[in-house]
């Protein structure tokens, strides 16, 4: 089956909840709404069969974590996520290649992501995509729950 991946139009934005629902979060919904109304973030989903299989998501602008984003030149990757169902067919390494494809064309020619250092499969994806280790052991409260993990970073 052919994937195909396009940017999220704002009115598909409720579809993501059937990669992760935000329901339960909604301030958190709310925000990204947002940012990707103002262009501060884009998302980008993959396709499979006509259905949503996965998401990958490009920041531009983020005053928290300010070694992953430089105006203009490095932007940060998060909430990469493929549907169970859609798992270990290729598709986060195809969202992970347009993610960085669509970076280098706005001139952010580097690129920065979070993994907690213990998922393997996505440790895997972004070591082959040229991701390197850049910052170790940032914490980051993710629903009330603290979670450690390391800054990756991909220069040309
Ligand atoms: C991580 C995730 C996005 C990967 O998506 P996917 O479409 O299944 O990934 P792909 O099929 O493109 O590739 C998986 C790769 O990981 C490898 N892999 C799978 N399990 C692995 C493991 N335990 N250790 C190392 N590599 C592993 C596969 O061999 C494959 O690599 P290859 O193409 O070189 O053979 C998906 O598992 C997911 O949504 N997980 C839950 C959310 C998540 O953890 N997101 C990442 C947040 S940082």
């Amino acid at each position: 089956m052919e994937v195909i991946i396009k940017q999220l139009p704002l009115e598909r934005f409720s579809e993501l909840n059937k990669l992760f629902d935000m329901t339960p979060h909604p301030e958190f919904a709310e925000t990204r709404r947002n940012n990707l109304a103002t262009g501060q973030e884009i998302c980008l989903i993959a396709e499979l069969g006509g259905k949503l299989a996965g998401e990958i998501n490009i920041m531009f602008k983020n005053d928290n974590l300010p070694e992953a984003i430089i105006q203009n030149r490095r932007a940060y990757l998060f909430a990469l996520r493929v549907h169970e169902a859609a798992q270990g067919l290729g598709i986060g390494t195809i969202l992970i290649s347009e993610a960085i494809e669509a970076c280098n064309k706005r001139g952010y020619i580097e690129q920065t992501i979070g993994v907690e250092p213990d998922n393997e499969p996505a440790l895997h994806i972004y070591k082959s995509a040229g991701f390197k280790p850049f910052i170790t052991g940032l914490k980051e409260d993710e629903f009330g729950k603290e979670i450690t993990f390391d800054l990756l970073l991909r220069t040309p």
